[in-house]
């Protein structure tokens, strides 16, 4: 969604703030715009299109001294895209500009006040009438005039707030959507997350809900939203300003496939020990009588986030031995969910930006249900939420189409599942010794599947020109089969549906014929006979499947000649393997197509509006 970057130093602003625009094209964009102050005077550059489209007006066409300033990419809600529509917004004498992330709700009443007393709007949007309201109470003082315009406003914002009568601060304060000031020296940056000034600093201070700061070139002052001065403390982010960067691979999806090895290992990192069959979640927080008492559990999420969800589902019954109920955040939310004290609510996402997964998490509470977050981004807005954290520590997960996050939730998941059932005594210690080995293990085998990669793209090649995909899966693989289908149908735009493969021929399989490729997860399992048996339906109808099975699976072998081998593993981690040929085959049939993989059409990393 829309990402903000605020600049004031003593380099080109423009310069800086699209370069920092540029690292977060990830968030989905239709349109940008930069404005900066020089000699009095604001000067602003806005259009629609991607970035490298745009950057002869945003930068090598416009020459200015300034070291101050500010720029937002726009993912559009009210108002189509458009220069007009692009942020900053000006007042009627664009004295000030203001960027703007989220959503003003009162917007509507706001503007027919605004416009009876005279103000000129130029846009469509909702974000314009932050520019006017605080033109109208403005006295000199900008921080002042901001607080003030705010107490009028309903809704989520971040906003940076740049005027031509102070060209010495920038202006920013957030509700709700995630913003940050990073500290450098002699220059200090505003940003709606740290990998768009990463390059420049790792030292970031998190704002909180209603709070804001004046930034200044040689120092920041913390406000609240009462005009108090507050004191905040910088975090030194460790995130490596490289693992930002595509590291010499075409996109940054696929290096994201190629870390998660790596990504296991840093999940896993201190969290376990082999010898005494112990795993510790430092930010758990949960008490052992929090454990005991809990007779359920509902996972919340949204896309991939849910799916992994689906996989806790299971991990947790069997190695849990609760029950456990998957829901999409948006439904949960709507839906009067019966959760209570005796409710864990387990709420999964990459960004913890997520407006519904948020807004689940608000609503579990209100129940009186405790709420674990399992979560990447580190003081995002849902850690702030819950009662206990697991983080994943996938690190910047940039491509649109999340992989490496989805790795790490599984590994998170299997984490909690094997300590809950250890501490709720189903599990044999030695189980879960057994099982900390394997995980250990597992990155390895991943690295063997990763190295099939031509064999995978070349298997990509064959079916560039399919309308329609299904695919398949039986157990802990049946979300498997949903990731791989949302992999497919996000980033290559192919219409591709997932079933239960049980479930096929109660529908689907009427839309089965040699036009139709069929991809199924059919690795050695409980269910590996049943699924057998669904997929001879599907050879009998004349489907073209595609496997992933199991290395040196002879079985398979008079059924097709598609296939991708994984490594054996016990059934419990499969999903965390068998997802990785999926996300390959997607990356290279999208590849392949010319599309723009790291930004799929219409969609957006962190979707932070319902
Ligand atoms: C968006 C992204 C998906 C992601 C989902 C949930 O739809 O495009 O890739 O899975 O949001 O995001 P979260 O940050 O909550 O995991």
């Amino acid at each position: 969604m829309c990402g903000i970057i605020g600049y004031i130093g003593n380099k080109p602003a423009n310069e800086v703030i699209f370069d920092g625009l540029t690292r977060l094209e990830y968030r989905g964009y239709d349109s940008a715009g930069i404005a900066v102050v020089d000699n009095q005077k604001i000067h602003v550059r806005k259009d629609i299109g991607k970035l490298r489209n745009i950057r002869k007006l945003l930068v090598d066409d416009f020459s200015s001294d300034s070291s101050i300033g500010i720029g937002h990419t726009r993912w559009a809600t009210h108002g189509r895209p458009s220069a007009f529509n692009a942020h900053p917004h000006g007042d009627c004498q664009t004295s000030l500009m203001v960027a703007h992330n989220g959503i003003i709700e009162n917007f509507m009443k706001l503007k027919k006040r605004l416009a009876s007393e005279g103000h000129e709007f130029k846009s469509e949007t909702d974000s314009e009438v932050l520019a006017h309201l605080i033109e109208s109470h403005y006295d000199g003082n900008l921080k002042s005039a901001v607080i003030e315009a705010l107490k009028d406003v309903e809704g989520a914002y971040a906003i940076a707030v740049l005027h031509k009568n102070h060209p010495d601060e920038l202006v920013c304060i957030r509700k709700e959507s995630p913003l940050i000031v990073g500290l450098g020296n002699e220059e200090n940056f505003i940003a709606s997350d740290v990998t768009a000034i990463l390059q420049y600093t790792r030292s970031v201070v998190y704002l909180d809900n209603f709070e804001g700061a004046v930034v200044k070139r040689d120092g920041v002052e913390f406000f609240t939203i009462e005009g108090e001065k507050v004191e905040k403390n910088a975090v030194q982010v460790e995130w490596n300003p490289v693992a930002a960067e595509k590291g010499g691979f075409s996109h940054f999806m696929l290096k994201e496939i190629f870390e998660q090895p790596q990504v296991i290992r840093n999940t896993i990192g201190g969290r376990t020990s082999e010898e005494e069959g112990k795993i510790y979640l430092e930010e758990l927080r949960l008490t052992g009588p929090d454990i005991y008492r809990t007779q359920r559990i509902v996972i919340v999420g949204c896309g991939t986030a849910f799916y992994s969800g689906c996989v806790g589902k299971y991990l947790i019954e069997k190695l849990v031995q609760i029950p456990v109920e998957c829901d999409l955040a948006s439904e949960f939310r709507y839906r009067s969910p019966l959760v209570d004290a005796n409710t864990l609510v387990i709420a999964i996402s990459q960004s913890g930006e997520t407006a519904d997964t948020l807004a689940a998490v608000k609503e579990a509470k209100k129940r009186g249900a405790k709420v674990l977050g399992v979560v990447n981004a580190k003081e995002s807005s849902m850690t702030r939420e819950v009662d206990g954290l697991v983080y994943i520590h996938a690190g910047p997960e940039i491509g649109v189409a999340s992989t490496k996050a989805y790795i790490a939730m599984l590994t998170a998941l299997t984490l909690l599942a094997l300590m809950l059932g250890k501490i709720r005594s189903v599990l044999d210690p030695e189980f879960v010794k057994e099982k900390i080995k394997e995980l250990k293990i597992l990155p390895q085998q991943i690295e063997r599947v990763l190295d099939k990669h031509e064999e995978i793209k070349e298997l990509a090649s064959q079916f560039l020109h399919a309308k329609s995909f299904l695919y398949l899966g039986r157990g802990f693989n049946y979300p498997t089969a949903l990731e791989g289908a949302l992999k497919l149908k996000e980033i290559s735009y192919i219409h591709a549906e997932a079933y239960a493969a049980g479930e096929m021929k109660h529908g689907p399989i009427a839309l089965i014929d040699d036009e139709m490729p069929v991809m199924a997860i059919v690795t050695q399992s409980d269910v590996y006979d049943k699924t057998l048996s669904n997929l001879k339906e599907v050879q009998a109808r004349s489907g073209q499947l595609i496997v992933v099975v199991t290395e040196g699976d002879g079985e398979i072998a008079h059924l097709t000649d598609c296939k991708i081998e994984v490594p054996a593993v016990s059934e419990i981690l499969s999903p965390i393997i068998n997802v990785i040929p999926l996300q390959l085959f997607a990356y290279y049939v999208a590849d392949l197509r010319g599309l723009d993989v790291d930004q799929p059409r219409n969609l957006a990393k962190s979707v932070t509006v319902e």
